[in-house]
């Protein structure tokens, strides 16, 4: 059967902690040597139409962005005949979609493996790197917390489950009407974590390893911003909250981040910031999973 990434939990405890093993190889195999992989966009995107493009070109593959208006996904042709048609010359596809069921539908007729690079529900390809950051700056992932400020959205969710899967403590403030709803701790429950809820940024920083934040406004929800401004104020992270973590504490963002909105310049800049880390290793955990993907079965 091909296997998928749709989010990290497809993965099993061991398959996340190989890929994040083989991402730290500094010589991986040209497994996709010869071979190609589409990567479909129809969201902006910086660190992840990089990243992949190069992870491809490090295992040896060639890589075909796509731009929304090139394909039409439902609009020229139904997303099905895309990933039929996609599936006939290259070895996999990436999708960044708004509704996580055409990434399904992308799986369910590719007949090669397909990899979530966002949608409106997940990010796991960011959770991996994020994963593989707090590895390198702590040395260890199990036991290790991370407290999430904000908006619990596509970036919280595939976090709190790579949380779980790596054993790490997970908590989230966020203000009523973003938090996680029942379906969603139900999912980080499968995987082990029992996410401590709070709506006091403060409580949920203290003693943490990590603060990690994401924008309050996602793609796609941008007429939402003046009401997600109101609703968000008081989750900015600034100095004070940092000043709040466990010793050796660190600040994490997937970026694009909005300075002065979720989290101040001064942090992004500061000394706690391993953003820069965080977002190069987006290409060493791309690469680590296509690889891994690659050998299965
Ligand atoms: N973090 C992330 O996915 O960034 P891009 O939207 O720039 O790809
Ligand atoms: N939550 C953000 C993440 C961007 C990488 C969004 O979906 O726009």
């Amino acid at each position: 059967m091909t296997r998928h990434l749709l989010e990290i939990d497809d993965l099993a405890p061991a398959d996340l902690i190989e890929i994040l093993d083989r991402a730290e190889e500094p010589a991986p195999p040209p497994a996709l040597a010869g071979e190609g992989m589409a990567l479909l966009f129809e969201k902006p995107s910086a660190r992840t139409r990089n990243s992949m493009e190069m992870a491809v070109v490090q295992l040896g593959g060639h890589p075909v962005t796509i731009r929304p208006d090139e394909v039409g996904l439902d609009q020229r042709e139904s997303t099905e005949d895309v990933a039929r048609t996609l599936g006939c010359y290259h070895a996999m596809i990436g999708a960044r979609v708004f509704e996580h069921s055409k990434i399904e539908r992308l799986a369910a007729n590719a007949g090669v493996p397909v990899v979530n690079m966002l949608s409106d529900d997940g990010h796991p390809l960011q959770a991996l790197a994020d994963l593989l950051t707090i590895r390198q700056v702590f040395g260890e992932l199990e036991g290790r917390t991370v407290a999430y400020i904000g908006d619990a959205n596509n970036v919280a969710r595939s976090l709190g489950l790579g949380c779980g899967l790596a054993g790490l403590e997970f908590r989230v403030a966020s203000p009523a009407g973003y938090r996680f709803d029942a379906g969603d701790i139900d999912r980080l429950r499968a995987v082990g974590v029992e996410p401590q809820v709070s709506d006091h940024p403060m409580d949920a920083a203290r003693g943490a390893d990590v603060i990690y934040a994401d924008v309050w406004t996602s793609m796609g929800q941008e007429d939402e911003r003046p009401s997600r401004l109101d609703a968000f104020a008081g989750y900015t992270v600034d100095d004070e909250m940092m000043g709040a973590t466990a010793p050796g504490g660190v600040f994490l963002h997937c970026l694009p981040a909005h300075p002065g909105e979720e989290v101040t310049r001064g942090v992004l800049d500061g000394s706690t910031s391993r953003i820069w880390q965080q977002a190069e290793n987006r290409m060493h955990a791309a690469r680590g999973a296509l690889w891994w993907l690659l050998d299965q079965p």
